[in-house]
């Protein structure tokens, strides 16, 4: 079969690789038809995540057609068109019985690099590097599944494939984010990011109750559509004060609460920019913290920081201060769309969601290192390459 591959620190090819087969009881086969980019996929290119071997595929956002069933799979069936969320749960162990099945216990096979790095080994992740499970991604022709009856979900009538493959990441991630927020109504929510993710935070803020959504970004296009399909009242980071324009826009006590949708690989036009990208570059340390700092500072005393933008090792300068002496809140995670997946669809089938507009590019397969090129530079107006193999 055709497939992404990752070679080296940003250099991607299209090659032909070996079909993947069932190799558990509970595994499924899928022929991916629609497999997005996501900004977690600019970690794995960028070298920011360890643990990557050159032939790797990578992609996790996907939605196909099963092909293949292990023995032990009773929900699917050969032809069912479905979603995937790639963070993959068991479905059995305590972390998945609580529904956090982003903690899963079983599901990666590598637990050593983790566990270590972390304290505890952390859940497998489709297509993203061998910490966490070595699992080939969905930018190919064909993807295996595991624990297929607790990963995937069927789409069901009346959602468009433009909109059910945001349902494998995007959207839950945005959903999680502002369910972890704590969200009252009439909250003021900030979100930080207008990729894909930060689009959908903002929706879902909306969703959960928020009174008002204020999203910050550079990108002119983006902004323009936080604002345009998703709601939002928009700062441009390159050219306002992001802290002065937020207590500003909250009469001085900051927003209620605050979500980081970016991650280590915020830009900045502050001093702290500069030392986190000379640390980062030196190997110092792994994150550029920008965003983090200006949630935790802009957030209301006793509010909440939710944080979805993934970060990787250690930062340096953390406001722990701020946290403690306001009373802040901070939960963050990878996201467990399998909590969410359901409730995502419906709010698609009602009107209260559509998040295909983040499809902006459609691509062949074989053109998928240009899709990233434009992902990662931002230019044409790409919120997300999507591949059709
Ligand atoms: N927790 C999860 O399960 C999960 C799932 C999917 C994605 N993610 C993470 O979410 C983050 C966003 O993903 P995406 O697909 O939207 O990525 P993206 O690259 O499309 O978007 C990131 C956006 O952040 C903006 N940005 C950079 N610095 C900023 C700053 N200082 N202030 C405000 N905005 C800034 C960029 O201009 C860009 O528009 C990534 O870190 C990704 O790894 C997490
Ligand atoms: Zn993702
Ligand atoms: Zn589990």
């Amino acid at each position: 079969m055709r497939a992404l591959t990752w070679q080296a620190r940003n250099k991607l090819q299209v090659d032909n690789v070996p079909d993947p087969t069932i190799l558990n009881p509970r595994d499924a086969i899928i022929r991916v038809t629609l497999s997005s980019v996501c900004g977690s996929d600019l970690h794995l290119l960028g070298g920011y995540v360890p643990s990557m071997k050159p032939g790797d595929i990578i992609g996790h956002e996907f939605l196909g057609e099963v092909v293949e069933v292990g023995a032990g799979v009773t929900g699917f069936k050969k032809g069912d068109k479905v979603i995937t969320v790639s963070i993959i749960g068991c479905g059995h162990c305590e972390h998945c019985k609580r529904n956090d099945f982003s903690c899963c216990d079983n599901s990666n096979p590598n637990p050593s690099i983790t566990d270590i790095a972390y304290g505890q080994p952390c859940c497998g992740i489709i297509g993203y590097s061998h910490a966490f499970g070595g699992y080939s991604g969905s930018h190919a022709t064909y993807v295996r599944v595991p624990f297929a009856d607790v990963n995937l979900f069927l789409v069901p009538d009346g959602v468009s494939d433009e909109q059910a493959v945001f349902v494998s990441d995007a959207a839950p991630t945005g959903y999680f984010a502002a369910d972890n927020a704590d969200i009252e109504p009439g909250d003021t929510v900030a979100v930080w990011g207008c990729g894909g993710v930060g689009q959908m935070a903002i929706r879902c803020a909306y969703l959960l109750g928020a009174e008002r959504v204020i999203a910050v970004d550079r990108d002119p296009y983006r902004l323009a559509l936080a604002r345009e399909r998703a709601g939002a009242i928009t700062i441009n980071y390159e050219s306002t004060d992001v802290h002065e324009a937020l207590q500003e826009l909250t009469g001085g006590r900051g927003p209620d609460r605050c979500i980081d949708c970016v991650g280590m690989e915020a830009h900045g036009t502050e001093l702290d920019y500069a030392y986190d990208k000379a640390k980062q570059m030196l190997q110092l340390h792994t994150e550029r913290g920008t965003v983090l700092r200006q949630a935790i500072r802009a957030c209301r005393k006793g509010g909440t920081v939710s944080v979805v933008g993934v970060y990787g090792g250690l930062l340096d300068k953390f406001p722990m201060g701020a946290i403690v002496n306001k009373a802040l809140t901070l939960r963050s995670g990878q996201q467990p769309g399998q909590r969410y997946a359901k409730r995502l669809f419906e709010h698609i089938q009602n009107g209260e969601l559509d998040p295909s507009y983040l499809l902006t590019h459609p691509m062949s397969l074989e053109d998928s290192p240009e899709g990233y090129a434009m992902f990662k530079n931002k230019t044409d107006g790409c919120l997300r390459a999507v591949f059709r193999p």
